[in-house]
């Protein structure tokens, strides 16, 4: 079967193949590239996204734009995490997954991030369509705002479903699975709370198994915690793959309880 299918829905959708190197010097000096100079930021450095190309919602609608929504926006937005118990979705795309779950619990609340521009505002107009008011979006790289904006051991679960894996050396830079980040998600969950990743890509479970394991506060990948997403909607990748039979891998990571910061 060829490595690319043409989507039913739009664009072209691929199952790409690589090797995703785990030297940990080469990460380390991926990190501090980004942290020192940006380096890898997708869709650039938050601070100068230009508005009058990518325009979001006036304030105060529930969009945040790192660095150009106003101290009271950040207020809000502050004040939205940590007034119920908070899930994030990381690379969530059309918000088809978000939006619906976001649905099936009302009494939670979901800060969704994406960097590509057009789906943020897709997964936008969704929640406006059908109403739902426990949604926050940004359109910025999730690994500059988590950092900041999210209070540390306040996240029940992160959602990364069907992240870009990045093969290419050169795109070493763009990984959201990465030591650093780890960390950083580690910190931001309570303890107990979950790290759910999901993939279709061969190679990648084994991969994420790997840096996962080297992050002390996370215990091994739990099949039972399986039952707490059952219901869970598909994303649209997901349906994507579901339509031509290709295989889903879901992992789970419990943060240790032992474990606050
Ligand atoms: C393969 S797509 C999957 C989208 C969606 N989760 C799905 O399953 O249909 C991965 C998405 O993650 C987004 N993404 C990648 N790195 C990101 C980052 N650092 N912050 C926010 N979004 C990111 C990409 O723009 C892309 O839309």
């Amino acid at each position: 079967m060829s490595n690319a299918f043409k989507s039913k829905a739009r664009g072209t959708m691929r199952r790409g193949r690589g090797k995703l190197s785990l030297d940990p010097e080469e990460m380390a000096a991926i990190w501090l590239q980004q942290e020192e100079r940006g380096k890898g930021l997708i869709g650039g450095d938050p601070q100068r996204k230009p508005r009058w190309r990518h325009p979001h919602p006036a304030e105060p609608a529930p969009w945040y734009r790192h660095g150009l929504s106003s101290p009271e926006h950040q207020q809000r937005l502050a004040a939205f995490l940590t007034a119920a118990p908070l899930e994030v979705e990381i690379g969530a795309g059309d918000g088809r997954f978000i939006t619906a779950w976001a649905r099936q619990h009302p009494e939670r609340h979901f800060f969704a991030l994406e960097t590509r521009w057009k789906y943020a505002r897709r997964m936008f107009e969704r929640a406006q369509k059908h109403g739902v008011e426990n949604l926050w979006v940004s359109d910025n790289d999730a690994r500059v705002v988590i950092p900041e904006v999210i209070p540390n051991a306040s996240v029940e679960v992160f959602h990364i479903l069907m992240p870009d894996p990045w093969w290419k050396p050169k795109h070493q830079a763009k990984r959201l699975i990465a030591p650093w980040f780890l960390a950083v998600l580690a910190r931001k969950l309570k303890p107990g709370g979950v790290l759910r990743v999901e993939t279709d890509v061969e190679g990648y479970p084994e991969f994420v198994q790997t840096l996962v394991a080297a992050e002390s506060a996370f215990l091994p990948h739990n099949p039972a915690l399986a039952s707490h997403f059952a219901d869970a909607p598909p994303t649209s990748r997901q349906i994507w793959c579901r339509e031509r039979g290709i295989p889903i891998q879901q992992m789970f990571f419990q943060k240790q309880t032992g474990e606050e910061e």
